[in-house]
């Protein structure tokens, strides 16, 4: 069986199953991707990706004869042998996830007898596939397998991430869907973790809630650095030379943003006080990160004394850099700051999309196309995303440009030397000013 080429229908054209789409093909399957959106599916047919991603558009481009964009179940899940669920799952105002996009492809593959298994990549609350096996039953689909089979990738390196994976999980009680999926992912040469559906579902949101708990716990340790004069950046690195604990996601900055963390962290949250356990760690972790953002603009606040009437330049508006994705981005909430402070903002990015202009706080801000305009006649400016241009960035004629030299480098990204040497007043995130 390992080699032979699949046929695959891949629901939802975002950044999950567009890369899973792509990977596949890229491993020799045939995949029809089908989403809801018209404008994307064309955008797709036409050659173009609707986000950047890198390597993303190279790999759909050099895939193209396995790879086919429609908005009609029927096209994709006719000759299908699974169907991989990719649709997002956004939150509902109490934190919970909104399945029904998920409950949505369910209804359309009702009739899809032939399927081996219906395969679940989106995020979900714990119990949702023993709901959707109930569903699939009470169809007739009893001899289709569900697999929960959640994704790691992340933005700006999904594609290696999806083909260089850690480990791959595989939550079924179906043994040919086991199969089938272990054999899919054969030559990825990963740890196949095969677990129950549940467990499945536990290890993304876990996995996530973990990863936003180190990084508010750096951020907190930076906090506690600033006021007793140690230095982040030391700690951090001595203290993931610690085999136990790694040197990774323990960089202190303006918390965790993106369209993962926070709403991955609120279901969790949501989804343990359903089930009747107040996660009280998860909570302070989600609290802590929302304040992150604002302690930034606080600490400005003091050193500007009051910023009514400043001009402040912000230097990236992304989540991080390689990613166009501007979804619970810090710098939002650090321009709302500003300006209900009183302040004149600037802002530059190289990849946020246009159409940011068109919603607040952004309305209010106005984007140079480079990070010396922005900083022109500047009273101040925060480095909120740690592009590679900023390293490179001639910063002796940025203060020069800036009507006093004063940068907060909210990712810990410039050497102070040469920067103080410029002129420039350095404030960062955990290190002695
Ligand atoms: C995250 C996870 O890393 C992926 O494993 C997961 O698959 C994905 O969510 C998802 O659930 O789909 P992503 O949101 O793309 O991926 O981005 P990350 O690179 O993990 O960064 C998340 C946020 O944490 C960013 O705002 C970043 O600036 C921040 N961060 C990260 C820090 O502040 N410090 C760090 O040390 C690392």
């Amino acid at each position: 069986m390992t080699g032979a080429s699949r046929r695959i229908a891949v629901f939802g054209a975002g950044y999950i199953g567009l890369v899973t789409g792509a990977c596949f093909a890229e491993l020799g399957h045939r995949v029809v991707v089908r989403d809801i959106q018209p404008e994307r599916i064309r955008l797709l047919n036409s050659g173009d990706v609707p986000f950047f991603e890198p390597g993303l558009g190279e790999l759909i481009a050099r895939n193209k004869e396995r790879l086919a964009f429609t908005l009609d179940v029927q096209e994709a899940v006719a000759d299908a042998e699974a169907v991989f669920v990719c649709v997002d799952t956004p939150p509902t105002a109490s934190g919970d996830a909104d399945l029904s996009r998920v409950w949505a492809v369910i209804d359309a593959v009702r009739r899809a007898s032939h399927l081996v298994a219906v395969v679940v990549k989106s995020t979900v609350p714990v119990g949702t596939g023993a709901r959707v096996r109930a569903a699939l039953d009470e169809r007739g689909l009893t001899h289709v397998g569900y697999a929960s089979n959640p994704e790691f990738t992340a933005e700006g390196r999904a594609v290696d991430d999806f083909l260089h994976p850690d480990r791959v999980v595989i939550g079924t009680e179906d043994t040919a869907a086991a199969a089938w999926l272990a054999d899919l992912y054969k030559p990825l040469d990963a740890p196949v973790e095969l677990m129950d559906v549940a467990s499945a579902e536990m290890v993304k949101l876990a996995s996530n809630a973990l990863l936003a708990t180190r990084i508010t716990f750096i951020n907190e340790i930076a906090t506690v650095c600033e006021a007793t004069g140690a230095d982040i950046t030391r700690v951090s690195r001595a203290v993931g030379l610690d085999h136990r604990l790694g040197p990774h996601f323990l960089k202190a900055g303006l918390g965790y943003g993106g369209s993962c963390f926070p709403k991955d962290s609120r279901a969790l949250r949501a989804m343990a006080s359903n089930s009747g356990y107040p996660f009280q760690l998860l909570n302070a972790v989600i609290q802590v990160n929302e304040l992150q953002p604002r302690r930034a603009v606080q600490r400005l606040k003091a050193e500007l004394n009051g910023l009514k009437g400043r001009r402040i330049a912000l230097l990236g508006m992304t989540f991080k850099p390689a990613t166009d994705d501007m979804r619970e981005a810090p710098s939002t909430v650090i321009a709302a700051r500003l300006l209900a402070e009183g302040a004149t903002v600037t802002c530059w990015d190289p990849m946020a999309p246009r159409t940011t202009a068109d919603h607040a706080p952004w309305t209010s801000v106005t984007r140079h196309p480079d990070p010396l305009t922005a900083l022109t006649d500047a009273d101040a400016a925060i480095l909120v995303t740690e592009w590679p241009e900023l390293t490179e960035l001639d910063w002796p004629t940025a203060a020069r440009t800036m009507r006093t030299p004063l940068l907060l480098d909210g990712r810990n990204l410039l050497d102070p030397t040469p920067l103080l040497a410029a002129g420039f007043t350095h404030m960062s995130v955990g290190r002695p000013t």
